[in-house]
């Protein structure tokens, strides 16, 4: 093998398969739901607020900075809560399929809305199941507009990543969820190991479904308006083990442009 040129270099590159392969550490399925789906649950939710049966015995949200806080029982005996039931439980089987798990037993055990006002918060969690293997799921029902206009969008995302900056007192996490799957720090994100936290932006419409073992915290908000979630875990028996597939894209084998651009050797 001779690379005496550009033009030797670019036929051997030709030559040359490459792919990135990405081991999983976690895996989330993020749905979004039209807007009469979401606007049929608020409005259930709002017709049965005043008597429904408070959840917070069972739950670690500090919801209670205003006297309209609250975490409320969801009763599957409604028919949208057992309809919103039905299609989360699907919801369960496609992130299972995707796991190579095609037969479960899969019930979705409890659900509950999360009424929060200026300065409540959750603290750090997971949920808890009485099944070996469980998910649960969060979706967004209502953000206030100070929330709505920070960056983060799953839009933002898709057009180049999201950069939150946290420096300055910027607030650009009021209100966000935050999940943590390792003990990773910024040190170890310079040495090449993965990051193994995230913020994410509520946006109404937004579902994200994850294993129950994940923890979570909601930052608090400052300001009028509420933010609406609601949550349910779901118990799974299964006779199948999981199989976490890798991810593997093909890449390119480096040009002389590439080379420039990064400035690595050629
Ligand atoms: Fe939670």
């Amino acid at each position: 093998m001779t690379i005496e040129n550009q033009s030797d270099a670019m036929k051997l590159a030709n030559d040359i398969q490459m792919a990135m392969i990405t081991k999983p550490a976690l895996t989330m399925l993020e749905v979004f739901l039209p807007s009469y789906v979401t606007d049929e649950i608020n409005t259930h939710i709002d017709n049965v607020r005043d008597n429904a049966k408070s959840f917070s015995h069972e739950l670690v949200g500090q919801i209670k900075s205003n006297e309209k806080s609250a975490q409320l029982d969801m009763d599957f005996k409604h028919k949208p809560v057992l309809g919103l039931k039905r299609l989360l439980e699907g919801f369960a089987l496609s992130y299972l399929n995707y796991q190579g798990i095609v037969e479960a037993k899969i019930d979705c055990c409890s659900m509950w809305s999360v009424h929060s006002y200026e300065g409540d918060y959750n603290p750090l969690h997971d949920h808890g199941v009485r099944t070996d293997m469980g998910m649960s799921c969060i979706l967004y029902l209502k953000v206030p507009p100070q929330i709505e206009k920070l960056p983060g969008s799953a839009e933002d995302f898709v057009k180049g990543g999201l950069k939150l900056n946290l420096n300055g007192a910027s607030g650009s996490t009021d209100g966000f969820t935050f999940f943590s799957w390792g003990i990773n720090g910024s040190a170890d994100i310079k040495r090449l190991k993965p990051v193994q936290e995230s913020f994410v932006k509520p946006e109404v419409g937004k579902l994200l479904m994850f294993p129950n073992w994940l923890k979570h915290a909601v930052s608090p908000f400052y300001g009028d308006g509420e933010r609406r979630t609601l949550s349910a875990n779901f118990e799974i028996e299964t006779k199948q083990a999981p199989i976490l597939a890798d991810t593997k894209v093909l890449a390119q084998t480096p040009t002389k442009e590439s080379n420039e651009i990064t400035g690595a050797p050629v």
